[in-house]
């Protein structure tokens, strides 16, 4: 199978993290998310021990929270003692629901507003990761009203290519995030920065990209920052300890996908780092990393139930499911491969091509397009893998469809951590 926590039960069922999914579909409803514990908690502390083997103590890892926020999250975070980076106000405050420590939260996003600033800092999140000049005045002029010193991360765009899909690549020189090495504007940003009293630059951050398999792209990214770094203290003589290298790293989608050995990696780049910074004569920086797919994407699995199942002659089978793009967007917007299983009865002979799609009134409404399953028939249960970043996330409610609930997997036990949306919930707001 896909990943170490699926397999097939006596009963011919999938099971996921050794539950019976037809049976959690009968016990919650379709559609629904599970999330397997055990695989975050295992995913976040495989990053703390390379973290600690390979960066030393004062390097941590971030949770990128975008990729899967909600309180249970947050806390599992807390207690595995994770920092986060947080992108929003309403992740914060989630987060703060959770009783996370926001001192270890980084505070991220292209264009936070005076509000969000106020939010933050009211809150004590530990870190801003500024963006841009507008921004960094935005926020030096709110701690020197709260009389407060906040330390920040300069975000810059290295100029790296992780040669992964356009719309998650943000390295590059043009990108809409960051201030750019390349054109000298991230040295005067630097300069400016440290004329500013309210204002404790701590170092630099950069994300070249997300679902990253690239070899060496991080030994390159290190090298421009290190390299960065050097300029700046020989230039203004600034002591610049934290460099945050992103998040990114890839994972298996489906079978053909390759698979990225993370601690291997993470060895291999502190190796690199640590001879470049002999060979500049500078110290090691504290260095973090912002993983989000990786930490939660293998934890997650959806479960539908297959309604229509269309079969135009001479032409193509189109499997209908009790969700869509709305709690799974990312085949319309990116093209992303999924691996689908008939959790009824997965070993069955795959005798139909079909697409499976959605409810929702668009032909793009595509979970996954060619794929080879058992025939099924209405009220079979249907899993898509891997479903655990950027899903539950990026959910709608498109067509007035509510959310799916979400169920978290342990051992021994299930629970509900997010309730399924009603039909009242559609309305709440609606005056
Ligand atoms: N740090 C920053 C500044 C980021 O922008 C991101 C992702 C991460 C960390 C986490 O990257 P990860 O380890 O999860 O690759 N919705 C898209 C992915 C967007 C990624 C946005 N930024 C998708 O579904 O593929």
């Amino acid at each position: 199978m896909l990943s170490t926590n699926l397999s097939v039960g006596e009963n011919g069922h999938l099971y996921f993290r050794g539950h019976d999914t037809v049976a959690l579909a009968q016990t919650y409803g379709t559609p629904l998310y599970l999330m397997d514990e055990v695989c975050i908690r295992d995913n976040m502390r495989m990053y703390l021990r390379a973290f600690r083997e390979h960066f030393g103590p004062n390097s941590s890892p971030l949770y990128a929270s975008k990729a899967c926020a909600f309180k249970a999250i947050y806390e599992i975070a807390r207690d595995e003692g994770m920092g986060i980076d947080v992108v929003s106000s309403g992740e914060i405050y989630t987060a703060m629901q959770a009783a996370f420590p926001l001192e270890r939260a980084y505070f991220h996003s292209n264009n936070k507003t005076d509000w969000d600033i106020a939010f933050a800092m009211d809150n004590g999140v530990g870190y801003f990761v500024v963006d841009n000049r507008e921004e960094l005045d935005a926020i030096a002029r709110i701690a020197t009203e709260k009389g407060i010193r906040q330390k920040i991360l300069l975000r810059l765009t290295p100029g790296i290519d992780p040669h992964t899909y356009e719309a998650v690549a943000t390295g590059k020189v043009d990108s809409k995030f960051g201030t750019a090495i390349e054109t000298g504007q991230a040295r005067e940003m630097v300069r400016y920065t440290l004329g500013l009293r309210a204002i404790d630059l701590r170092g630099f951050h950069c994300h070249v990209g997300s679902q990253v398999f690239g070899e060496d792209v991080y030994e390159r990214t290190a090298d421009i920052m290190l390299g960065f770094i050097k300029a700046c203290r020989d230039e203004f003589g600034a002591a610049l300890p934290e460099l945050d290298l992103g998040g990114g790293y890839g994972v298996r989608y489906v079978e053909r996908d390759g698979t990225v050995d993370i601690p291997a990696a993470i060895g291999r780049v502190a190796a690199h780092m640590k001879a470049a910074c002999a060979k500049l004569a500078m110290e090691m920086p504290q260095i973090h990393m912002e993983p989000g797919r990786s930490i939660v994407a293998d934890a997650g699995l959806t479960l539908y139930t297959v309604g229509t199942v269309k079969k135009i002659t001479g032409y193509k089978n189109y499997v209908s499911i009790d969700g869509g793009m709305t709690d799974n967007p990312r085949y319309a917007l990116y093209g992303s491969a999924y691996t689908v299983y008939l959790a009824s009865r997965p070993q069955s002979p795959a005798t139909l091509l079909c697409d499976v799609v959605g409810r929702c009134c668009e032909s793009g409404d595509i979970i996954q397009p060619a794929v080879r399953l058992p025939e099924p028939v209405r009220g079979e249960i249907l899993a898509v893998c891997t479903t655990g970043a950027y899903n539950y996330s990026m959910a709608s409610n498109y067509n007035r469809l509510p959310r799916p609930a979400v169920v978290m997997l342990t051992e021994g036990g299930h629970r509900l951590v997010v309730r399924r949306e009603s039909l009242e919930d559609l309305v709440r707001n609606d005056l």
